[in-house]
């Protein structure tokens, strides 16, 4: 793939350049390059998943997911006190039609009392490969293996479980670790200190890695990602394999099969960005269409974002939201263009790795010993 990090920025990207975050400026026709080979990507990957369907380990897989789900949303509405009725909103209107239906009639339409859960928690329209996707200037290594990553970060409650599947045997891939992070809800990511980006190398917050059980999953308690100029509201996951745990619960080693975004749909997002402090944030929202990476196309047979539910009656009661994954295995990002390191966290704080990208950060490669620089 194309190395967007080292091909040289066009000046006027962006308007308010002074709060953009200035490693995400890229060549035109470099990106219209890497979405084309996107696309191929991800649609071949959509193949392999579709075909799973006549597994019967895969149908196996998706039933106790669709079980695993409604268990999850159910032990966080009564550990939180949620009493109001969970809502999924779906971006198909036939579908969530049916669900009203069920929601509130579960009689209706022939149901029995086991079909809401299958109905909401199945995965079908997201059992896709989120594409291979550039890391972004704002990968930081040595992050903590924990689940909650919010670090008392103001902002709407997102339970995220992601699901990585091996788009060749089409089953879960166990002892992935994945890595996780987005900007909090004002648009600021933690770990580094650029401009736009003054969280400082020593903050964790947002980040954080989980490892996949026999299923293939992983979830993290984070919170719904704030937006910033240039690029539409996104989620970082990386996974690694094969990697050795440290006594300090930190990683090393091991091989990245998978670098990718996860995008949130219009109304999803919106609702969100309607709340304190999202409302708060005055860079420019940029829209799935008018991203950089152009997530939504007509063309497009893969989707791009999780599916979702409201937790309780009012988006700041907290959304569920989970993904399937195609990955390749066999495949290594860390020599592929994708993979770049911004900064590394380590026992003594956190520290910019330095190189020469345009993405101000380095290219895989942590020095061990290296020195904080603001780039
Ligand atoms: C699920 O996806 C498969 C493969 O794309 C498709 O054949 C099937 O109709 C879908 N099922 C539902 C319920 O949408
Ligand atoms: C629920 O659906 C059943 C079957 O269609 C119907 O008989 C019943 O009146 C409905 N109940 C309500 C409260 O709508
Ligand atoms: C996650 O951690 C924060 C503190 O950072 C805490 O306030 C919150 O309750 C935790 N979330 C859960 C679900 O335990
Ligand atoms: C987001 O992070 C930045 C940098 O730490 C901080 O200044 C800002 O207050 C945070 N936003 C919220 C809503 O806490
Ligand atoms: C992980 O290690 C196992 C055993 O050494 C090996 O078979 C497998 O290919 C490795 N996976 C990757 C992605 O390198
Ligand atoms: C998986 O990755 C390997 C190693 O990079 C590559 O040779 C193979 O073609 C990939 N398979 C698919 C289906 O993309
Ligand atoms: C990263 O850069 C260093 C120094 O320029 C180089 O030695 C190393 O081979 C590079 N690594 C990759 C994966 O490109
Ligand atoms: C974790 O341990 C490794 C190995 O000793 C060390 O290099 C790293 O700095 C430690 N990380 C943290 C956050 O303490
Ligand atoms: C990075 O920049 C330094 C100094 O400008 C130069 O000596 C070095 O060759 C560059 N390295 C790469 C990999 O471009
Ligand atoms: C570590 O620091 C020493 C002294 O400043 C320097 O000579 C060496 O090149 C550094 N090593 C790395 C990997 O950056």
């Amino acid at each position: 793939m194309v190395y967007l990090s080292k091909i040289a920025v066009a000046a006027a990207c962006l308007a308010s350049s002074v709060i953009a975050h200035p490693g995400e400026h890229h060549d035109a026709h470099a990106v219209k390059r890497e979405i084309a080979a996107r696309n191929q990507l991800a649609s071949a990957a959509k193949r392999s998943i579709d075909s799973c369907s006549n597994s019967l380990k895969h149908r196996e897989v998706n039933a106790r997911s669709v079980a695993r789900r409604a268990n999850i949303a159910r032990e966080i509405r009564e550990k939180r006190n949620i009493k109001s009725k969970p809502k999924k909103y779906r971006r198909d209107l036939a579908t969530l039609e049916i669900y009203e239906a069920v929601d509130h009639n579960e009689t209706a339409l022939g149901y029995t009392t086991a079909t809401p859960e299958t109905t909401i928690f199945s995965a079908n329209t997201s059992c896709i490969l989120s594409p291979e996707n550039t890391g972004g200037p704002y990968y930081v290594t040595g992050e903590s293996i924990r689940k909650n990553v919010t670090e008392g970060q103001a902002g709407v409650p997102l339970y995220l479980e992601v699901q990585y599947l091996d788009i060749n045997t089409c089953l879960p891939v166990q002892d992935v670790y994945v890595d996780i992070w987005n900007c909090n809800s004002t648009g600021t990511y933690s770990g580094v200190s650029v401009t736009g980006n003054e969280g400082g190398y020593d903050t964790t917050f947002l980040r954080g890695i989980q490892v996949t059980d026999s299923d293939g999953v992983a979830s993290f308690e984070t919170i719904f990602p704030g937006h910033y100029d240039g690029r539409a509201t996104h989620t970082h996951l990386l996974s690694h394999d094969n990697v050795t745990v440290l006594a300090n619960g930190t990683i090393q080693g091991g091989t990245v099969s998978h670098i990718g975004q996860i995008f949130y749909n219009e109304d999803l997002r919106s609702a969100v960005e309607e709340t304190y402090p999202y409302n708060t944030n005055t860079q420019t929202i940029v829209s799935n269409a008018d991203d950089t990476w152009s997530v939504v196309q007509a063309e497009n047979d893969y989707d791009p974002f999780p599916e979702y539910l409201y937790l309780g009656d009012d988006i700041t009661d907290g959304l569920l939201a989970w993904i399937q994954i195609g990955i390749n295995v066999t495949a290594d990002q860390t020599t592929s263009d994708d993979y770049s390191v911004a900064a590394v966290i380590q026992a003594d704080g956190g520290h910019a790795v330095v190189s020469n990208s345009t993405f101000g950060g380095g290219n895989g490669t942590a020095p061990s010993n290296a020195t904080a620089t603001t780039s």
